[in-house]
């Protein structure tokens, strides 16, 4: 059988980049083709959790695929229905933001863009120190679009981050698995 076509998108939630690489990883040993993406901040901020160029080397390295980190790269996605779904892990307050408006300025956003015209499914798995103030508005307005599907998420820090929630990147490929049939994992929002 042919593997399943895996678009893993990053953006810059640098801190949750660890997880994300752990999770692609998983995927490739369980036999996916993980096509990595990367806005464009991703794919170019040195920051204190790592540097770009060496984020870059070790995904290609596991993926065995090269980073469309452009928007022509990530233009054709759609025209040649290169994926079977788009991973958006980790997922920027930002990139929401353009995800719930129609903006497609980024690799990640452009990749969405393209790949939606297919209906086929988006999951989107938020970082968000303020999902629950700014970008909530963004959460809601996705949660109610058709083809897009969230990981699980829990608020990770509600005494010191009140409006911080992160999915629980663990769930990537049960939740992978049910927005293939179009459907959400359940439940969505963890204790
Ligand atoms: C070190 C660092 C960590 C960041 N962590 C987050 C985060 O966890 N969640 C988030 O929404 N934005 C975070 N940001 C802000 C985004 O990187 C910023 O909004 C950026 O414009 C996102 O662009 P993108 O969505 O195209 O990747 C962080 C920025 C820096 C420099």
């Amino acid at each position: 059988m042919e593997p399943l076509n895996v678009g893993f998108a990053l953006t810059g939630s640098f801190c949750t980049f660890r997880r994300a690489l752990s999770v692609m990883r998983g995927l490739k040993e369980k036999g996916y083709n993980v096509i990595p993406i990367m806005s464009f901040h991703a794919a170019t901020l040195d920051t204190r959790f790592g540097k770009a160029a060496d984020f870059i080397g070790e995904i290609e390295e596991i993926t065995g695929n090269k980073v469309i980190a452009t928007l022509p790269e990530a233009e054709p996605i759609g025209p040649k229905k290169l994926l079977d779904i788009l991973v958006i892990e980790p997922c920027t307050g930002n990139t929401l933001a353009k995800l719930a408006l129609g903006i497609a300025d980024t690799p990640v956003t452009m990749a969405a863009k393209s790949h939606l015209r297919n209906l086929r499914p988006v999951l989107i798995a938020i970082s968000s120190n303020d999902a629950l103030a700014g970008a909530a508005k963004n959460i809601a307005m996705l949660q109610n679009y058709k083809n897009v599907f969230f990981v699980p998420y829990t608020q990770d820090d509600p005494a010191q981050k009140p409006n911080s929630i992160v999915a629980d990147f663990e769930r990537t490929e049960d939740a992978i698995l049910s927005a293939l049939e179009g459907k959400q994992l359940q439940p969505m929002l963890l204790k």
